[in-house]
């Protein structure tokens, strides 16, 4: 019996033993959030827990007066379905998808967001005048692509709330 070549094989069958056991225990999920960066999230968990969880959609106002918005795009909606921003200040837009890849655009602008599972989208936007802008996907996603819209109403900044949760999803409080 040649002994290096044992202790090759025996310590090449511990390692290839160690990764699914890592794995079943998830004590590498720290390194793997780490490898994967900030901008990952899982897509089958959105509801559950974390950043996109029902409550934290929609529009949240900042201290300096800016706003951040997080949406979640799935077949064939954007939720919420509809999001209040104050006019003439920076949106931070924050966007992931629960299953395919979409695309998020507002009409009369230039803005276009790619959507993808597993990821964070993030982008700047700024809507200069008071209205409404039809959100609509413009990438293939499926049987039901041609009806995924939904909208964004500007409002004067003055009048912009302090939204409460159960606000931000609903243009109809304007
Ligand atoms: Cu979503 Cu097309």
């Amino acid at each position: 019996m040649n002994w290096r070549k044992l202790r090759t094989f025996l310590l090449t069958a511990l390692v290839l033993c160690l990764i699914p056991a890592t794995r079943y225990y998830q004590i590498d999920l720290p390194l793997l959030r780490f490898l994967r960066g900030s901008n990952h999230v899982d897509p089958l968990s959105l509801h559950l827990a974390g950043e996109f969880v029902e409550n934290n959609l929609g529009t949240e106002q900042r201290a300096d007066g800016s706003v951040t918005v997080r949406m979640i795009a799935q077949q064939y909606l954007f939720i919420p379905h509809c999001i209040l921003v104050p006019a003439g200040v920076p949106v931070h837009l924050r966007i992931t998808s629960a299953d395919a890849v979409h695309a998020l655009t507002f009409n009369g602008t230039e803005y276009a967001v790619k959507v993808l599972p597993g990821t964070i989208s993030e982008a700047q936007l700024q809507f200069p005048r008071v209205g409404e802008y039809k959100t609509v996907c413009r990438e293939f996603c499926g049987a039901g692509h041609y009806a995924m819209r939904s909208e964004v109403k500007v409002v004067p900044p003055e009048q912009f709330p302090a939204l409460h949760p159960d606000e931000r999803g609903n243009c109809e409080a304007q």
